[in-house]
């Protein structure tokens, strides 16, 4: 034998040597879910782990993922029923808790990276992404809506918006909107091959916004599809997202790594609520161990080729790495 690979793994520092994915803390964006009051740190059922919290609660957390080196945030809003319309006309409302939490995050840690979501669903009392009517999910109806609450959000102080509707043409138009209205240094990290997937279970129960008829499955991507991801990162990256992103990441590894292939724009990789859930159930029972299998996930999105990862494991891995 000429060639003997075990000798590039034969001790550690060799094998550090050789290493070719490195994953930092610096990677990962951390998902956070808020609600309005005071005192509240409620624990998500099927996502154990993970809380919606009041805005009081959540700046103590926040900077305790500061000291762990987790600087950026993406926030999801939990609205009550009551203030659910059809139009989402809260989304963009003056009270709106959820603009005045990023406001207030971004004034207390003006070093944190704020990240925000842009669909109708959390505000929607239909619990879609999109306008409906008559049963149908009505695509340029629902721009002008999207576009008032990406505005609201970026006069809240939002440093990223992310487009999570799946609505077509939407990258332009929000582009367009923010342009017009002085928003230049708002960037956009577009949901760009967001696919209809079961793995989203425990962010609806999160938010309690599951679609309350129906699917989203003619807006999200069919999860047969491969081609068409490279057809809507082509749309995205014209109409100026600032990142691409492949949602969920786990059993999307291929999409990942195929726009890697395609694009230079960076790619982000959404490692989504059903995914972690997975892991926190298998290693409450002692079936996996839970800081090993979260290090492998999270590495192998990297290695397909996300420059950054939205995971709920972000502060744990954080914690890990420090010790
Ligand atoms: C909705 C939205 C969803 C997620 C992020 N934004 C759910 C959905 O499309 O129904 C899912 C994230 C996760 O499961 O962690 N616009």
């Amino acid at each position: 034998m000429q060639i003997r690979p075990r000798r590039n793994r034969k001790n550690i520092a060799i094998r550090a040597m050789v290493e070719e994915t490195k994953l930092g803390v610096e990677n990962l964006i951390y998902p956070i879910f808020i609600e309005d009051g005071k005192g509240i740190k409620t624990e998500i059922k099927s996502l154990p782990n993970n809380f919606r919290w009041s805005l009081d609660l959540l700046l103590p957390e926040v900077e305790e993922c500061l000291k762990l080196g987790v600087k950026t945030f993406d926030i999801f809003p939990a609205v009550s029923e009551h203030l659910k319309d059809q139009i989402a006309s809260y989304s963009y409302a003056e009270e709106n808790f959820y603009l005045h939490a990023i406001r207030t995050l971004k004034e207390t840690f003006p070093e944190i990276v704020v990240m925000s979501d842009v669909a109708m669903d959390p505000y929607s009392s239909d619990g879609h992404d999109g306008l409906v009517e008559n049963g149908r999910i009505i695509n340029d109806k629902t721009l002008p809506i999207l576009g008032k609450m990406a505005i609201a959000q970026a006069q809240a102080g939002v440093d990223i918006l992310g487009p999570s509707d799946m609505m077509d043409g939407r990258v332009g138009y929000l582009r367009n909107e923010l342009d017009i209205n002085g928003f230049t240094d708002v960037s956009i990290m577009s949901y760009t091959a967001k696919y209809a997937s079961a793995f989203y279970g425990p962010f609806r129960d999160a938010l309690n916004s599951a679609p309350k008829s129906g699917d989203k499955k003619t807006y999200q991507m069919n999860p047969a599809n491969k081609r068409e991801a490279l057809i809507e990162a082509t749309l995205d990256v014209s109409e100026g997202a600032d990142f691409i992103m492949v949602k969920p990441a786990l059993c999307y590894l291929d999409i990942i790594h195929l726009l890697k292939e395609n694009f230079n724009t960076p790619i982000t990789a959404y490692n989504v609520s059903g995914e972690c859930a997975m892991v926190y159930a298998a290693s409450k029972n002692g079936w996996l161990n839970y800081e090993a299998t979260m290090s492998e996930m999270l590495l192998s999105i990297k290695r397909a080729g996300a420059d950054g990862i939205l995971t709920y494991f972000a502060k744990d891995f954080a914690a890990f790495v420090k010790q």
